[in-house]
Protein backbone atom coordinates (compact mmCIF):
# COMPACT_ATOMS: atom_id res chain seq x y z
CA UNK A 1 0.00 0.00 0.00
CA UNK A 2 1.18 3.60 -1.00
CA UNK A 3 -0.07 5.37 1.79
CA UNK A 4 2.10 8.12 2.83
CA UNK A 5 3.19 7.82 6.20
CA UNK A 6 0.81 8.34 8.89
CA UNK A 7 3.22 8.49 11.21
CA UNK A 8 3.53 12.15 10.77
CA UNK A 9 2.71 13.21 14.19
CA UNK A 10 4.67 10.36 15.80
CA UNK A 11 7.63 12.48 16.95
CA UNK A 12 5.01 13.75 19.30
CA UNK A 13 1.93 16.26 19.31
CA UNK A 14 3.40 19.19 17.44
CA UNK A 15 6.75 17.02 15.82
CA UNK A 16 8.59 18.29 19.17
CA UNK A 17 11.62 16.49 20.49
CA UNK A 18 11.14 13.31 23.26
CA UNK A 19 11.47 14.94 26.83
CA UNK A 20 15.16 13.56 28.67
CA UNK A 21 13.61 11.04 30.50
CA UNK A 22 11.67 9.23 27.41
CA UNK A 23 11.83 5.73 26.58
CA UNK A 24 13.90 5.70 23.65
CA UNK A 25 13.24 1.90 22.54
CA UNK A 26 9.74 2.24 23.14
CA UNK A 27 9.28 5.17 20.51
CA UNK A 28 11.22 2.98 18.56
CA UNK A 29 9.26 0.44 18.87
CA UNK A 30 6.06 1.80 18.56
CA UNK A 31 7.04 3.40 14.86
CA UNK A 32 7.94 -0.03 13.95
CA UNK A 33 3.79 -0.79 15.09
CA UNK A 34 2.75 2.10 12.94
CA UNK A 35 4.21 1.34 10.02
CA UNK A 36 3.18 -2.30 9.92
CA UNK A 37 -0.42 -1.30 11.01
CA UNK A 38 -0.01 1.43 7.93
CA UNK A 39 0.99 -1.39 5.41
CA UNK A 40 -1.99 -3.62 6.77
CA UNK A 41 -0.31 -5.57 9.43
CA UNK A 42 2.49 -7.00 6.76
CA UNK A 43 5.71 -5.62 5.76
CA UNK A 44 9.07 -7.02 5.03
CA UNK A 45 11.92 -6.27 7.80
CA UNK A 46 14.00 -4.14 4.66
CA UNK A 47 10.89 -2.13 4.12
CA UNK A 48 10.46 -1.54 7.85
CA UNK A 49 14.15 -0.15 8.42
CA UNK A 50 13.41 2.23 5.16
CA UNK A 51 10.02 3.71 6.65
CA UNK A 52 11.07 4.18 9.87
CA UNK A 53 15.18 5.25 9.24
CA UNK A 54 16.15 2.89 12.25
CA UNK A 55 19.21 1.14 12.06
CA UNK A 56 18.55 -2.83 10.57
CA UNK A 57 20.13 -4.40 14.31
CA UNK A 58 17.18 -1.85 16.58
CA UNK A 59 14.67 -3.35 13.78
CA UNK A 60 15.46 -6.59 14.31
CA UNK A 61 15.70 -6.06 18.46
CA UNK A 62 12.03 -4.63 18.23
CA UNK A 63 11.00 -7.54 15.77
CA UNK A 64 11.95 -9.78 18.10
CA UNK A 65 11.09 -8.52 21.47
CA UNK A 66 7.77 -7.88 19.69
CA UNK A 67 7.58 -11.25 18.63
CA UNK A 68 8.18 -12.43 22.02
CA UNK A 69 5.53 -10.77 23.39
CA UNK A 70 3.08 -12.25 21.06
CA UNK A 71 2.13 -8.84 18.95
CA UNK A 72 3.92 -10.04 15.88
CA UNK A 73 5.32 -13.09 13.40
CA UNK A 74 7.87 -13.24 11.04
CA UNK A 75 6.88 -15.26 7.89
CA UNK A 76 9.65 -15.29 5.73
CA UNK A 77 11.50 -11.71 5.32
CA UNK A 78 7.88 -9.98 6.53
CA UNK A 79 7.07 -9.26 9.88
CA UNK A 80 3.02 -9.48 10.34
CA UNK A 81 0.84 -8.07 12.92
CA UNK A 82 -1.00 -10.86 15.40
CA UNK A 83 -4.39 -9.93 16.66
CA UNK A 84 -2.74 -10.33 20.48
CA UNK A 85 -1.77 -6.77 19.66
CA UNK A 86 -5.81 -5.82 19.50
CA UNK A 87 -5.16 -6.13 23.11
CA UNK A 88 -3.67 -2.29 23.22
CA UNK A 89 -6.64 -1.11 21.72
CA UNK A 90 -9.31 -3.36 23.75
CA UNK A 91 -7.53 -1.27 26.74
CA UNK A 92 -8.52 1.85 25.09
CA UNK A 93 -11.77 0.99 24.23
CA UNK A 94 -12.41 -0.52 27.41
CA UNK A 95 -10.94 2.32 29.69
CA UNK A 96 -13.30 5.04 27.40
CA UNK A 97 -16.54 2.60 28.17
CA UNK A 98 -18.24 3.85 25.47
CA UNK A 99 -18.65 0.50 23.41
CA UNK A 100 -19.43 -1.21 26.82
CA UNK A 101 -22.27 1.32 27.76
CA UNK A 102 -22.96 3.09 24.78
CA UNK A 103 -22.86 0.01 22.29
CA UNK A 104 -26.11 -2.11 22.98
CA UNK A 105 -27.89 1.30 22.93
CA UNK A 106 -26.63 1.73 19.41
CA UNK A 107 -27.42 -1.67 18.43
CA UNK A 108 -30.52 -1.35 19.28
CA UNK A 109 -31.02 2.05 17.17
CA UNK A 110 -29.39 0.12 14.59
CA UNK A 111 -32.34 -2.72 14.83
CA UNK A 112 -35.27 -0.23 15.12
CA UNK A 113 -34.02 1.91 11.99
CA UNK A 114 -32.73 -0.81 9.92
CA UNK A 115 -29.77 1.80 8.65
CA UNK A 116 -26.07 1.39 10.04
CA UNK A 117 -25.24 3.22 13.05
CA UNK A 118 -21.69 3.77 14.67
CA UNK A 119 -20.00 5.69 17.17
CA UNK A 120 -17.46 7.88 17.05
CA UNK A 121 -15.04 9.84 19.27
CA UNK A 122 -12.40 13.14 18.40
CA UNK A 123 -8.96 12.03 17.93
CA UNK A 124 -7.10 15.80 17.68
CA UNK A 125 -8.20 16.76 14.41
CA UNK A 126 -9.97 13.59 13.52
CA UNK A 127 -12.64 11.18 14.43
CA UNK A 128 -12.17 7.81 15.76
CA UNK A 129 -14.82 4.98 15.08
CA UNK A 130 -14.96 3.08 18.36
CA UNK A 131 -18.53 0.93 17.94
CA UNK A 132 -20.33 0.16 14.57
CA UNK A 133 -23.67 -1.52 14.43
CA UNK A 134 -23.39 -2.71 10.36
CA UNK A 135 -26.28 -2.83 8.04
CA UNK A 136 -24.47 -1.97 4.82
CA UNK A 137 -26.47 -2.11 1.70
CA UNK A 138 -24.79 -0.56 -1.42
CA UNK A 139 -22.68 0.24 0.10
CA UNK A 140 -18.75 0.42 -1.10
CA UNK A 141 -16.81 1.59 2.13
CA UNK A 142 -17.09 0.12 5.72
CA UNK A 143 -15.55 1.48 8.67
CA UNK A 144 -13.53 -0.56 11.13
CA UNK A 145 -13.46 0.22 14.76
CA UNK A 146 -10.01 1.89 14.92
CA UNK A 147 -10.85 3.89 12.02
CA UNK A 148 -9.75 7.48 11.24
CA UNK A 149 -11.44 10.36 9.84
CA UNK A 150 -10.52 13.57 8.86
CA UNK A 151 -12.74 15.77 11.05
CA UNK A 152 -14.10 17.76 7.56
CA UNK A 153 -15.42 14.45 5.93
CA UNK A 154 -18.21 12.96 7.61
CA UNK A 155 -20.99 14.17 10.53
CA UNK A 156 -19.75 13.51 13.44
CA UNK A 157 -16.44 16.32 12.90
CA UNK A 158 -18.67 19.16 12.71
CA UNK A 159 -19.94 18.17 16.34
CA UNK A 160 -16.81 18.09 17.96
CA UNK A 161 -15.34 21.23 15.74
CA UNK A 162 -18.27 23.32 16.65
CA UNK A 163 -16.48 23.18 20.51
CA UNK A 164 -13.10 24.45 18.71
CA UNK A 165 -10.97 27.13 19.70
CA UNK A 166 -8.62 29.48 17.81
CA UNK A 167 -5.55 26.47 18.26
CA UNK A 168 -7.56 23.81 16.89
CA UNK A 169 -8.89 25.31 13.74
CA UNK A 170 -5.52 26.84 13.30
CA UNK A 171 -4.29 23.53 13.36
CA UNK A 172 -6.90 21.74 11.51
CA UNK A 173 -6.51 24.18 8.43
CA UNK A 174 -2.50 23.55 8.52
CA UNK A 175 -3.27 19.82 8.24
CA UNK A 176 -5.62 20.53 5.70
CA UNK A 177 -3.31 22.67 3.37
CA UNK A 178 -0.53 20.28 3.86
CA UNK A 179 -2.50 17.02 3.19
CA UNK A 180 -6.00 18.45 0.82
CA UNK A 181 -6.27 15.03 -0.82
CA UNK A 182 -6.68 13.09 2.44
CA UNK A 183 -3.11 10.74 2.38
CA UNK A 184 -2.89 10.19 5.51
CA UNK A 185 -6.04 9.15 6.26
CA UNK A 186 -5.60 5.45 4.66
CA UNK A 187 -9.62 4.59 5.53
CA UNK A 188 -11.18 7.44 3.38
CA UNK A 189 -10.98 8.01 -0.25
CA UNK A 190 -8.31 10.15 -1.45
CA UNK A 191 -8.91 12.89 -3.88
CA UNK A 192 -10.41 16.12 -3.87
CA UNK A 193 -13.00 16.87 -2.03
CA UNK A 194 -14.92 20.45 -0.90
CA UNK A 195 -15.72 18.98 2.51
CA UNK A 196 -12.85 21.43 3.57
CA UNK A 197 -14.26 24.49 2.59
CA UNK A 198 -17.56 24.37 4.35
CA UNK A 199 -16.56 22.91 7.51
CA UNK A 200 -16.67 26.04 9.23
CA UNK A 201 -20.15 26.47 8.58
CA UNK A 202 -20.93 23.30 9.04
CA UNK A 203 -19.18 23.11 12.91
CA UNK A 204 -20.94 26.31 13.38
CA UNK A 205 -24.43 25.12 11.95
CA UNK A 206 -23.66 22.07 14.46
CA UNK A 207 -23.27 24.10 17.28
CA UNK A 208 -26.54 25.86 16.40
CA UNK A 209 -28.81 22.79 15.25
CA UNK A 210 -27.15 20.19 18.00
CA UNK A 211 -26.90 17.74 14.78
CA UNK A 212 -25.13 17.35 11.64
CA UNK A 213 -25.35 16.17 7.97
CA UNK A 214 -23.07 14.16 5.60
CA UNK A 215 -24.06 14.62 2.16
CA UNK A 216 -21.70 12.44 0.28
CA UNK A 217 -18.51 13.96 1.79
CA UNK A 218 -16.88 10.93 2.05
CA UNK A 219 -17.49 9.16 -0.87
CA UNK A 220 -20.73 9.50 -3.39
CA UNK A 221 -23.88 7.67 -2.13
CA UNK A 222 -23.03 7.86 1.55
CA UNK A 223 -25.59 10.21 3.49
CA UNK A 224 -25.35 10.28 7.24
CA UNK A 225 -26.78 12.49 10.31
CA UNK A 226 -24.99 12.26 13.46
CA UNK A 227 -25.63 14.13 17.40
CA UNK A 228 -23.45 14.07 20.12
CA UNK A 229 -23.62 12.65 23.52
CA UNK A 230 -22.20 14.75 26.35
CA UNK A 231 -20.49 14.50 29.26
CA UNK A 232 -22.37 16.18 32.44
CA UNK A 233 -20.39 19.60 31.60
CA UNK A 234 -21.38 19.38 28.21
CA UNK A 235 -17.69 18.81 26.42
CA UNK A 236 -19.52 16.08 23.37
CA UNK A 237 -18.01 12.68 24.49
CA UNK A 238 -18.56 10.76 21.17
CA UNK A 239 -20.82 11.39 18.15
CA UNK A 240 -23.55 8.56 17.18
CA UNK A 241 -24.13 8.72 13.46
CA UNK A 242 -27.00 7.03 11.29
CA UNK A 243 -25.85 5.85 8.17
CA UNK A 244 -27.56 5.64 5.14
CA UNK A 245 -27.33 5.23 1.21
CA UNK A 246 -28.75 7.68 -1.55
CA UNK A 247 -30.62 5.14 -3.02
CA UNK A 248 -32.60 5.01 -0.06
CA UNK A 249 -32.31 8.88 1.47
CA UNK A 250 -31.41 11.83 0.61
CA UNK A 251 -29.12 13.37 3.19
CA UNK A 252 -32.35 15.32 3.98
CA UNK A 253 -35.11 12.76 4.14
CA UNK A 254 -32.89 10.56 5.94
CA UNK A 255 -32.60 13.31 8.64
CA UNK A 256 -36.07 13.98 8.82
CA UNK A 257 -36.79 10.20 9.09
CA UNK A 258 -35.00 9.46 12.27
CA UNK A 259 -33.60 12.43 14.01
CA UNK A 260 -36.56 11.72 16.58
CA UNK A 261 -35.70 8.45 17.10
CA UNK A 262 -31.55 9.58 16.96
CA UNK A 263 -32.92 11.83 19.94
CA UNK A 264 -34.61 9.41 22.25
CA UNK A 265 -31.01 7.11 21.41
CA UNK A 266 -28.95 10.29 22.42
CA UNK A 267 -30.73 11.10 25.61
CA UNK A 268 -30.79 7.39 26.57
CA UNK A 269 -26.93 7.41 25.93
CA UNK A 270 -26.03 10.50 27.84
CA UNK A 271 -27.71 8.42 30.97
CA UNK A 272 -25.63 6.05 30.45
CA UNK A 273 -22.54 7.63 30.76
CA UNK A 274 -23.93 9.69 34.01
CA UNK A 275 -21.41 8.77 36.84
CA UNK A 276 -23.43 6.84 38.81
CA UNK A 277 -22.80 3.62 40.98
CA UNK A 278 -23.96 0.29 39.36
CA UNK A 279 -22.94 0.34 35.85
CA UNK A 280 -22.76 -2.45 33.13
CA UNK A 281 -19.37 -4.34 34.16
CA UNK A 282 -16.90 -4.10 31.15
CA UNK A 283 -15.88 -6.87 28.74
CA UNK A 284 -14.08 -8.91 30.50
CA UNK A 285 -10.51 -9.42 28.90
CA UNK A 286 -9.78 -12.81 27.09
CA UNK A 287 -8.69 -15.87 28.84
CA UNK A 288 -5.24 -15.17 27.11
CA UNK A 289 -4.71 -11.73 27.58
CA UNK A 290 -2.95 -11.79 31.20
CA UNK A 291 -0.44 -11.85 32.18
CA UNK A 292 1.57 -11.73 28.77
CA UNK A 293 4.37 -14.88 29.21
CA UNK A 294 7.38 -12.79 28.75
CA UNK A 295 7.33 -11.34 32.27
CA UNK A 296 7.80 -14.64 33.54
CA UNK A 297 10.31 -15.85 31.68
CA UNK A 298 14.29 -14.81 33.38
CA UNK A 299 16.58 -12.13 31.00
CA UNK A 300 18.71 -15.40 30.03
CA UNK A 301 15.67 -17.09 28.75
CA UNK A 302 14.34 -13.79 27.13
CA UNK A 303 18.10 -13.44 25.40
CA UNK A 304 19.98 -10.26 23.91
CA UNK A 305 17.43 -9.33 21.62
CA UNK A 306 15.03 -8.76 23.78
CA UNK A 307 14.42 -4.99 24.60
CA UNK A 308 12.77 -5.16 27.88
CA UNK A 309 11.78 -1.59 28.39
CA UNK A 310 9.87 -1.80 24.90
CA UNK A 311 7.63 -4.66 26.35
CA UNK A 312 6.92 -2.51 29.84
CA UNK A 313 6.47 0.20 28.20
CA UNK A 314 3.37 -1.63 25.97
CA UNK A 315 2.09 -3.06 29.21
CA UNK A 316 1.61 -0.22 30.48
CA UNK A 317 -1.00 0.59 28.15
CA UNK A 318 -2.82 -2.67 28.86
CA UNK A 319 -3.14 -1.52 32.94
CA UNK A 320 -5.78 0.75 31.81
CA UNK A 321 -8.01 -2.70 31.05
CA UNK A 322 -10.50 -1.97 33.06
CA UNK A 323 -11.26 -5.46 33.63
CA UNK A 324 -7.49 -5.16 34.99
CA UNK A 325 -9.22 -4.43 38.50
CA UNK A 326 -7.99 -1.00 38.18
CA UNK A 327 -10.17 1.25 37.39
CA UNK A 328 -10.24 4.29 38.75
CA UNK A 329 -13.37 6.39 37.16
CA UNK A 330 -14.37 10.18 36.42
CA UNK A 331 -16.98 10.65 34.10
CA UNK A 332 -17.04 7.17 32.87
CA UNK A 333 -13.35 6.37 31.89
CA UNK A 334 -10.36 4.78 33.63
CA UNK A 335 -7.88 7.10 34.72
CA UNK A 336 -5.12 6.25 37.06
CA UNK A 337 -1.90 7.56 39.12
CA UNK A 338 1.27 6.46 38.47
CA UNK A 339 1.09 4.47 41.48
CA UNK A 340 -1.95 2.73 40.41
CA UNK A 341 -0.05 2.18 36.88
CA UNK A 342 2.88 0.65 38.75
CA UNK A 343 1.00 -1.86 40.63
CA UNK A 344 -1.18 -3.35 37.97
CA UNK A 345 1.92 -4.10 35.82
CA UNK A 346 4.29 -4.95 38.61
CA UNK A 347 6.93 -2.39 37.64
CA UNK A 348 8.78 -0.06 39.90
CA UNK A 349 7.11 3.71 39.71
CA UNK A 350 10.78 5.17 37.60
CA UNK A 351 10.09 2.72 35.19
CA UNK A 352 6.57 3.41 34.54
CA UNK A 353 7.05 6.65 34.96
CA UNK A 354 9.23 7.05 32.64
CA UNK A 355 6.97 4.85 30.07
CA UNK A 356 3.81 7.24 31.02
CA UNK A 357 5.81 10.60 29.71
CA UNK A 358 6.91 8.57 26.75
CA UNK A 359 3.51 8.07 25.88
CA UNK A 360 1.99 11.23 26.53
CA UNK A 361 4.84 12.69 24.52
CA UNK A 362 3.25 10.28 21.53
CA UNK A 363 -0.19 11.10 22.11
CA UNK A 364 -0.67 7.51 23.56
CA UNK A 365 -1.87 8.56 27.35
CA UNK A 366 -3.23 12.33 28.20
CA UNK A 367 -3.49 13.71 31.96
CA UNK A 368 -7.12 13.84 32.90
CA UNK A 369 -8.65 17.76 33.00
CA UNK A 370 -9.80 17.74 36.39
CA UNK A 371 -6.92 16.09 37.89
CA UNK A 372 -3.07 16.39 35.91
CA UNK A 373 -2.22 13.31 38.73
CA UNK A 374 -4.51 11.19 36.62
CA UNK A 375 -3.60 9.40 33.34
CA UNK A 376 -5.80 8.27 30.35
CA UNK A 377 -5.47 6.25 27.00
CA UNK A 378 -6.64 8.16 24.01
CA UNK A 379 -8.19 6.62 20.92
CA UNK A 380 -4.85 6.93 19.12
CA UNK A 381 -4.08 3.42 20.92
CA UNK A 382 -6.16 2.24 17.85
CA UNK A 383 -3.70 3.40 15.28
CA UNK A 384 -1.41 0.43 16.52
CA UNK A 385 -3.36 -1.74 14.06
CA UNK A 386 -6.34 -2.38 15.50
CA UNK A 387 -8.71 -1.39 12.79
CA UNK A 388 -6.45 -4.16 10.17
CA UNK A 389 -6.69 -6.53 12.84
CA UNK A 390 -10.20 -6.19 13.64
CA UNK A 391 -11.17 -7.28 9.87
CA UNK A 392 -9.15 -10.32 10.13
CA UNK A 393 -11.41 -13.24 9.25
CA UNK A 394 -11.63 -16.16 11.17
CA UNK A 395 -9.51 -18.00 8.55
CA UNK A 396 -7.37 -15.20 8.37
CA UNK A 397 -6.55 -15.87 12.12
CA UNK A 398 -6.48 -19.45 12.38
CA UNK A 399 -4.65 -20.60 9.21
CA UNK A 400 -1.20 -19.31 10.84
CA UNK A 401 -1.88 -21.50 13.99
CA UNK A 402 -2.79 -24.45 11.29
CA UNK A 403 0.46 -24.61 9.35
CA UNK A 404 2.11 -24.32 12.64
CA UNK A 405 0.80 -27.43 14.00
CA UNK A 406 0.99 -28.90 10.65
CA UNK A 407 4.76 -28.05 10.71
CA UNK A 408 4.83 -30.12 13.55
CA UNK A 409 2.63 -33.00 13.24
CA UNK A 410 3.56 -33.73 9.49
CA UNK A 411 -0.70 -34.49 9.15
CA UNK A 412 -3.45 -32.47 7.84
CA UNK A 413 -4.85 -29.84 10.03
CA UNK A 414 -8.53 -28.01 9.30
CA UNK A 415 -10.95 -25.68 11.09
CA UNK A 416 -14.64 -26.47 10.77
CA UNK A 417 -17.68 -24.80 12.03
CA UNK A 418 -21.38 -26.17 12.30
CA UNK A 419 -23.53 -25.05 9.06
CA UNK A 420 -27.36 -26.52 9.80
CA UNK A 421 -26.58 -30.39 10.36
CA UNK A 422 -23.40 -30.17 8.80
CA UNK A 423 -19.89 -29.11 9.66
CA UNK A 424 -18.23 -26.80 6.78
CA UNK A 425 -14.46 -26.42 6.71
CA UNK A 426 -13.22 -22.87 7.39
CA UNK A 427 -9.11 -23.50 6.92
CA UNK A 428 -7.33 -26.34 5.85
CA UNK A 429 -3.64 -26.47 5.25
CA UNK A 430 -3.49 -30.46 3.46
CA UNK A 431 -0.21 -32.45 3.70
CA UNK A 432 -0.39 -35.60 1.20
CA UNK A 433 -4.39 -36.11 0.61
CA UNK A 434 -5.37 -39.45 1.81
CA UNK A 435 -9.28 -39.06 1.11
CA UNK A 436 -11.02 -39.65 -1.84
CA UNK A 437 -12.45 -36.20 -2.45
CA UNK A 438 -10.46 -33.24 -1.97
CA UNK A 439 -11.34 -31.11 0.60
CA UNK A 440 -10.89 -27.06 0.27
CA UNK A 441 -12.44 -24.62 2.47
CA UNK A 442 -16.60 -24.59 2.46
CA UNK A 443 -16.65 -28.22 2.23
CA UNK A 444 -19.04 -30.13 4.07
CA UNK A 445 -19.66 -33.04 5.34
CA UNK A 446 -22.37 -34.56 8.14
CA UNK A 447 -21.64 -33.47 11.72
CA UNK A 448 -22.88 -37.23 13.08
CA UNK A 449 -19.83 -38.79 11.49
CA UNK A 450 -16.62 -36.42 11.76
CA UNK A 451 -14.25 -35.83 14.91
CA UNK A 452 -15.02 -32.27 14.54
CA UNK A 453 -18.73 -32.34 13.80
CA UNK A 454 -19.02 -34.33 16.99
CA UNK A 455 -17.17 -32.20 19.17
CA UNK A 456 -19.52 -29.35 17.68
CA UNK A 457 -22.81 -31.03 18.50
CA UNK A 458 -21.29 -31.68 22.05
CA UNK A 459 -20.37 -28.30 22.60
CA UNK A 460 -24.59 -27.46 21.57
CA UNK A 461 -27.17 -26.65 24.72
CA UNK A 462 -28.77 -29.69 24.75
CA UNK A 463 -32.00 -29.06 23.41
CA UNK A 464 -30.31 -27.59 20.07
CA UNK A 465 -28.13 -31.12 19.65
CA UNK A 466 -31.20 -33.27 20.30
CA UNK A 467 -33.05 -30.81 17.63
CA UNK A 468 -30.15 -31.93 15.53
CA UNK A 469 -29.83 -35.61 16.21
CA UNK A 470 -33.88 -35.97 15.85
CA UNK A 471 -33.86 -34.43 12.21
CA UNK A 472 -30.70 -36.54 11.21
CA UNK A 473 -30.76 -39.87 9.55
CA UNK A 474 -27.51 -41.99 10.70
CA UNK A 475 -26.65 -43.15 7.80
CA UNK A 476 -24.04 -46.03 7.44
CA UNK A 477 -21.13 -44.54 5.33
CA UNK A 478 -18.46 -46.62 5.78
CA UNK A 479 -18.47 -50.25 7.86
CA UNK A 480 -18.04 -48.65 10.84
CA UNK A 481 -20.50 -45.61 10.98
CA UNK A 482 -22.04 -45.53 14.32
CA UNK A 483 -25.52 -45.46 13.42
CA UNK A 484 -27.16 -45.67 16.94
CA UNK A 485 -28.66 -42.62 18.21
CA UNK A 486 -28.11 -44.01 21.78
CA UNK A 487 -24.38 -44.40 20.87
CA UNK A 488 -24.01 -41.59 19.51
CA UNK A 489 -25.40 -40.10 21.98
CA UNK A 490 -23.20 -41.49 24.55
CA UNK A 491 -20.42 -40.70 22.68
CA UNK A 492 -21.27 -36.78 22.39
CA UNK A 493 -21.78 -37.05 26.20
CA UNK A 494 -17.91 -38.06 26.88
CA UNK A 495 -16.77 -36.27 23.96
CA UNK A 496 -18.13 -33.65 26.35
CA UNK A 497 -16.51 -34.76 29.38
CA UNK A 498 -12.86 -35.40 27.36
CA UNK A 499 -12.99 -32.05 25.27
CA UNK A 500 -11.76 -34.14 22.34
CA UNK A 501 -13.43 -36.90 19.77
CA UNK A 502 -11.53 -39.35 17.83
CA UNK A 503 -13.36 -40.64 14.55
CA UNK A 504 -11.40 -44.28 13.18
CA UNK A 505 -13.39 -44.85 9.13
CA UNK A 506 -16.91 -43.61 10.16
CA UNK A 507 -16.95 -40.86 7.57
CA UNK A 508 -14.34 -42.91 5.27
CA UNK A 509 -12.70 -46.43 4.83
CA UNK A 510 -8.62 -45.86 6.03
CA UNK A 511 -9.45 -41.75 7.32
CA UNK A 512 -8.74 -41.45 10.96
CA UNK A 513 -9.19 -38.04 12.75
CA UNK A 514 -9.23 -36.04 16.27
CA UNK A 515 -10.65 -33.16 16.67
CA UNK A 516 -10.94 -30.21 19.92
CA UNK A 517 -13.48 -27.70 20.91
CA UNK A 518 -12.16 -23.97 20.05
CA UNK A 519 -14.44 -21.50 22.76
CA UNK A 520 -15.20 -17.75 22.20
CA UNK A 521 -14.66 -15.62 25.38
CA UNK A 522 -18.37 -16.72 26.95
CA UNK A 523 -16.91 -20.46 27.11
CA UNK A 524 -19.30 -21.12 23.70
CA UNK A 525 -17.85 -24.26 21.57
CA UNK A 526 -17.99 -21.84 18.09
CA UNK A 527 -15.36 -24.32 16.17
CA UNK A 528 -13.47 -27.14 15.99
CA UNK A 529 -9.85 -28.43 15.02
CA UNK A 530 -8.04 -31.48 13.74
CA UNK A 531 -5.44 -33.50 12.56
CA UNK A 532 -6.29 -36.12 9.85
CA UNK A 533 -4.03 -38.92 8.87
CA UNK A 534 -4.67 -42.60 7.50
CA UNK A 535 -5.64 -44.58 9.56
CA UNK A 536 -3.16 -47.30 8.62
CA UNK A 537 -0.49 -45.08 10.52
CA UNK A 538 -0.62 -46.75 14.06
CA UNK A 539 -2.78 -47.49 16.62
CA UNK A 540 -5.87 -44.87 18.08
CA UNK A 541 -3.49 -44.90 20.83
CA UNK A 542 -0.88 -43.77 19.19
CA UNK A 543 -2.64 -41.04 17.59
CA UNK A 544 -4.44 -39.75 20.79
CA UNK A 545 -0.57 -39.97 22.86
CA UNK A 546 1.09 -37.68 19.85
CA UNK A 547 -1.58 -35.76 18.40
CA UNK A 548 -3.56 -34.75 21.14
CA UNK A 549 -1.44 -32.65 23.07
CA UNK A 550 -0.03 -30.34 19.94
CA UNK A 551 -3.59 -29.98 19.07
CA UNK A 552 -4.73 -28.36 22.21
CA UNK A 553 -1.40 -26.47 22.24
CA UNK A 554 -2.83 -25.20 18.94
CA UNK A 555 -6.53 -24.99 19.88
CA UNK A 556 -5.74 -22.77 23.05
CA UNK A 557 -3.64 -20.54 20.64
CA UNK A 558 -6.62 -19.83 18.67
CA UNK A 559 -8.97 -19.25 21.38
CA UNK A 560 -6.26 -16.82 22.54
CA UNK A 561 -6.76 -14.95 19.45
CA UNK A 562 -10.16 -15.02 18.60
CA UNK A 563 -10.72 -14.03 22.62
CA UNK A 564 -9.01 -10.98 22.00
CA UNK A 565 -10.19 -10.20 18.11
CA UNK A 566 -13.69 -10.80 19.44
CA UNK A 567 -13.73 -8.74 22.45
CA UNK A 568 -15.54 -5.41 20.92
CA UNK A 569 -15.83 -6.61 17.28
CA UNK A 570 -17.43 -9.52 15.30
CA UNK A 571 -15.00 -11.87 13.89
CA UNK A 572 -16.28 -12.36 10.33
CA UNK A 573 -15.89 -15.40 8.65
CA UNK A 574 -14.60 -15.05 5.59
C1 LIG B 1 -19.99 5.33 9.25
O1 LIG B 1 -20.15 4.92 10.38
O2 LIG B 1 -19.69 4.55 8.34
C2 LIG B 1 -20.14 6.77 8.94
C3 LIG B 1 -20.35 7.68 9.96
C4 LIG B 1 -20.52 9.02 9.68
C5 LIG B 1 -20.49 9.45 8.37
C6 LIG B 1 -20.29 8.56 7.35
C7 LIG B 1 -20.11 7.20 7.63
O3 LIG B 1 -20.65 10.74 8.09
Amino acid sequence: MSSPSPTAGAAGAAGAAPPPEAVGPLIRGLAVLRELAAADGRRSVGNLVRATRLARSTVDRVISTLSRTGYLRVEGRDAVLTPRLMELGNAYLSSCRLPDLLGPLADALADGLDESVSIAVPDRDGVRFVHQATRRRAMSLTFRIGDLLPAERGAPGALFAAQWGDEDWRRWRERHAADPLDAGFPAVPHGRTDAGASFEERAAAAREQGWSADDQLIEPGLVAVAMAVRDTGGAPVCAVSVVSHTSRHSARSLREAVLPRLRDAVEAMTDALKPVGQRRPAAPPAAGSAPASWTRASKQELGPEFVESLARGLTVLTAFDTAAGTQGGHGGSAELPLTEVAEATGLARATARRALITLEHLDYVERAPHDARLHRLTPRVLELGFAHLSGLTLLQITQPHLVELVGRVHDSASMAVLSGDDIQYVARVPTVRIMSVNITVGTRFPAYATAMGRVLLAGLPGPERAGILARTELQPLTLHTVTSAARLGDILDRAARDGYVLVDEELEEGLRSIAVPVHDRTGRVVAAVNVSLHAGRGTPEHARENLLPPLRETAARIEADIQVAGRYGRIAMG
